[in-house]
């Protein structure tokens, strides 16, 4: 399947000189999305995850069919102040600007493999940010799975301590 040919670029969007990649246009076709979560799905076969973990937004869109695919659980990590129970914290830059994102403190029981989903791998500072809230909390990251990775934007080179697998690549 051409994913690369039905990913959507975006000039300038959300800021001048960012080329958004948007994957709306995969979703909104069922046999793309069935293919893409499909594969996600595939390359975390044999690694005996116990836990599926994305980064709010879009890593919940890829995160959660996969999760519910291999019959695992789902943890979502947020932007601050919108989980509701207790947290903890971790401050990260991103493509554009910066922010930090919270995971529940009870949501990783220690010694669980986890994978961490999420639709694209630009710096990689959010998939960064989201192993670093696993590993506080005692889980190990043993997978980073992507749909999309831009990789002059070098994310593998901050994420070099752990497995990256990507689907799509641009350069
Ligand atoms: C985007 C994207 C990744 C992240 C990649 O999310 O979905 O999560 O940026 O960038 P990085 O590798 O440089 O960290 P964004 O923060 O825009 O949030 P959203 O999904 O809520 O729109």
């Amino acid at each position: 399947m051409d994913l690369k040919g039905m990913i959507r670029e975006i000039q300038d969007f959300p800021k001048e000189g960012i080329n958004f990649k948007d994957i709306t246009t995969i979703l909104k076709d069922g046999a793309a999305f069935t293919y893409v979560i499909d594969k996600l799905a595939a390359q975390l076969e044999d690694l005996e995850v116990d836990v599926i973990v994305g980064p709010e937004a879009r890593g919940f869109i890829v995160g959660t069919p996969v999760a519910y695919k291999l019959g695992k659980a789902f943890v979502p990590i947020r932007k601050p102040g919108k989980l509701p129970a207790e947290t903890v914290k971790y401050e990260y830059e991103l493509e554009y600007g910066t922010d930090a994102l919270e995971v529940h403190k009870d949501a990783i029981k220690p010694g669980q493999r986890v994978a961490i989903l999420d639709d694209l791998l630009a710096t990689g500072g959010t998939v960064l940010a989201t192993a670093k809230l696993i590993e506080e909390l005692g889980g190990t990251v043993v997978s980073l799975n992507f749909l999309i990775e831009l990789t002059f934007l070098r994310g593998r080179e901050t994420l070099k301590d752990y497995q990256v697998k990507t689907l799509v690549s641009y350069n």
